[in-house]
């Protein structure tokens, strides 16, 4: 395998294609929209920069990596010559089903199609394809760059050929890969969401405050950062999609998203990304949480 396409520039698609282009892949990164593609190569310039201040990467490796990355807001241009496409788009149903029918039509046959979705039925998003063998979740954690683990989640008909290909492909990242198997929220975010729904849940009570809260988890548990600032990292949109489709696949109330993670969705309080969210990032404060969290 030698060119990856990364469907979505955001989160985590900048992180994918960072991880992939400085391991030595041709990497093409597809986005609806040129201003996402032109943010991502900033954030993957600083993200390189911040390895080459920890004496991890040379400026040479910078300019390589930097090199194996082209952008594109076309998927057709991209997809005809991928051996290996990774969507991380948004977490939509819908959208996955519609981008997965159009990558079966574009990519080559033996392309092997992997979402990075949080959640969603790899079976399902497998059956809109003619290539349900070929298509596996290669869940990555965020920041792509730095984070060690990487779920592969087989769908009910993918190909131990698929699979053993993705697992040696994640090594070949540097990545720890993980078997699991589909079911909704996998293994990470069937533990994950829970705990930050409850730590909305206990602030929504009034029990305790934003920080008292993540500071009881980080001095109480040895958690590296509290469950409220991590919910505003993964993207508060982002773990409400996820509670609904784990409370929608299991059809138990336990995994209900909190009525205070719907109302901050749907005022577009979206943590990092949109500047607010459990905590605030402003300009100034945002360069510095942000490198804290990377530099760890
Ligand atoms: N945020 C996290 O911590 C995290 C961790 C692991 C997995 N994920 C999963 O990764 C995926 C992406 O999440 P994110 O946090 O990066 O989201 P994000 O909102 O930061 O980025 C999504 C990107 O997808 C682009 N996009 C939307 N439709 C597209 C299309 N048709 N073609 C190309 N690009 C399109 C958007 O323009 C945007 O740039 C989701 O499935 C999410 O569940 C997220």
């Amino acid at each position: 395998m030698k060119n990856i396409v990364v469907i979505g520039a955001g989160t985590m698609g900048n992180g994918i294609a960072h991880t992939f282009a400085q391991s030595g892949f041709q990497v093409s990164l597809v986005d609806v929209k040129q201003d996402n593609l032109d943010k991502a190569l900033k954030t993957i310039t600083t993200n390189l920069d911040r390895i080459i201040a920890k004496g991890n990467l040379t400026e040479e490796e910078k300019a390589k990596t930097l090199g194996n990355i082209t952008t594109f807001t076309d998927l057709k241009e991209a997809a005809p010559n991928a051996d290996l496409i990774v969507e991380a788009a948004t977490e939509n149903l819908d959208l996955k089903l519609k981008i997965f029918k159009q990558i079966d039509e574009l990519a080559p046959q033996n392309c092997i199609l992997a979402t990075n979705t949080s959640s969603i039925s790899i079976t399902q998003i497998a059956a809109a394809t003619k290539r349900p063998e070929k298509v596996i979740g290669m869940h990555f954690m965020n920041p792509v760059p730095i984070m060690k683990l990487v779920e592969i989640i087989k769908g009910y008909s993918t190909s131990k050929d698929t699979f053993d290909m993705i697992f040696e492909m994640s090594k070949q990242l540097g990545k720890v890969p993980t078997e699991v198997n589909d079911y909704p929220g996998f293994v990470a975010n069937r533990i994950l969401m829970p705990m930050i729904n409850e730590a909305i849940e206990t602030l929504y009570n009034g029990v305790a405050g934003v920080e008292e809260i993540d500071t009881v988890m980080k001095l109480g548990m040895a958690h590296p950062m509290g469950p409220l600032q991590l919910a505003d990292f993964i993207g508060l949109d982002v773990c409400l999609a996820i509670l609904n489709v784990m409370y929608d696949g299991f059809k138990n109330p336990k995994y209900a998203p909190n009525p205070l993670l719907v109302n901050m969705v749907m005022a577009g309080k979206k943590g990092v990304k949109s500047g607010e969210g459990f905590y605030d990032y402003s300009e100034s404060k945002k360069a510095e949480k942000v490198s804290k969290m990377f530099l760890k």
